[in-house]
């Protein structure tokens, strides 16, 4: 078979499990936070390795930001300085950097990091890596069907003429083809508001080790039993 029919184009990953990680090692869990950052390198290497298109990882949900506020502002500090630091090094070899979610809900000092290497990486044309922020599927089809609305209110498209494609076109997903390949990490067997729309008809791996485990090998292993997936989109 050819790569090209077994190498899915874009994956997915609910990145889950930093804090049990971390619980498990007697530690806090921004240690757990920490440890998964750095475990996001590794995971972009290994895409890039095998010719995946796009990397999306869902690192922060409109969830979450309920969580304690100490934990809310240790995450946002650590994604700051993972997008000063690390983002810089990881994009270095021709990756390009997007986000997706409600950005204008992070704080202005994550905003203007983020925006930052988004602009700086716009021109690479290797990996694509999306990063999931403040990102909720329920907000995001809502914001869609807002924008569509609206739209359609001013007169500038039919009711008639929406359509899925129209939908795919008003999500912040827009310029990226759907998943093909869904990994979630530390068992848990849900979708905690990613991408809903968009996952139809991703496979589906689900790996029992916390995000911070989740090595090279372990990427490959998902990879090759997608490649084994029968995928057959509703037909025979
Ligand atoms: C995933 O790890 C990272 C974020 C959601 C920000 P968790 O923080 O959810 O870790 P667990 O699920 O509590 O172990
Ligand atoms: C999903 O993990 C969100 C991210 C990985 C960023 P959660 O830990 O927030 O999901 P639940 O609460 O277990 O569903
Ligand atoms: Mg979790």
């Amino acid at each position: 078979m050819s790569s090209a029919a077994t190498v899915p184009r874009h994956i997915a990953v609910i990145m889950d499990g930093n804090g049990r990680w971390a619980n498990a090692r007697g530690l806090p869990r921004k240690a757990g936070h920490r440890a998964g950052a750095e475990a996001v390198r590794e995971a972009v290497e290994i895409c890039q390795d095998l010719k995946v298109d796009y990397l999306t990882l869902y690192a922060f949900s409109s969830e979450n930001w309920n969580r304690p506020e100490e934990e809310v502002k240790s995450l946002m500090k650590l994604l700051e300085r993972f997008l000063k630091t690390k983002a810089r090094e990881i994009t270095k070899k021709n990756v390009r950097l997007q986000a997706i979610g409600r950005l204008h809900l992070l704080p202005d000092h994550v905003r203007r990091e983020l925006d930052q290497v988004i602009s700086d990486t716009r021109e690479n044309d290797g990996l694509t890596l999306v990063l999931a922020l403040s990102y909720g599927s329920r907000e995001e089809l809502v914001d869609a069907t807002r924008a569509i609305a609206n739209k359609a209110a001013a007169g500038e498209i039919s009711p008639d003429e929406i359509d899925g494609e129209l939908v795919s076109q008003h999500l912040y997903t827009r310029d990226c083809p759907d998943p093909d390949l869904l990994i979630r990490t530390s068992g848990e067997l849900r979708l905690s508001n990613f991408l809903l729309w968009q996952l139809s008809y991703a496979e589906i791996f689900i790996s029992q080790k916390n995000w911070p485990d989740f090595r090279k090998a372990d990427f490959e292993e998902a990879v090759a039993e997608y490649a084994r997936r029968n995928r057959r989109f509703g037909k025979v």
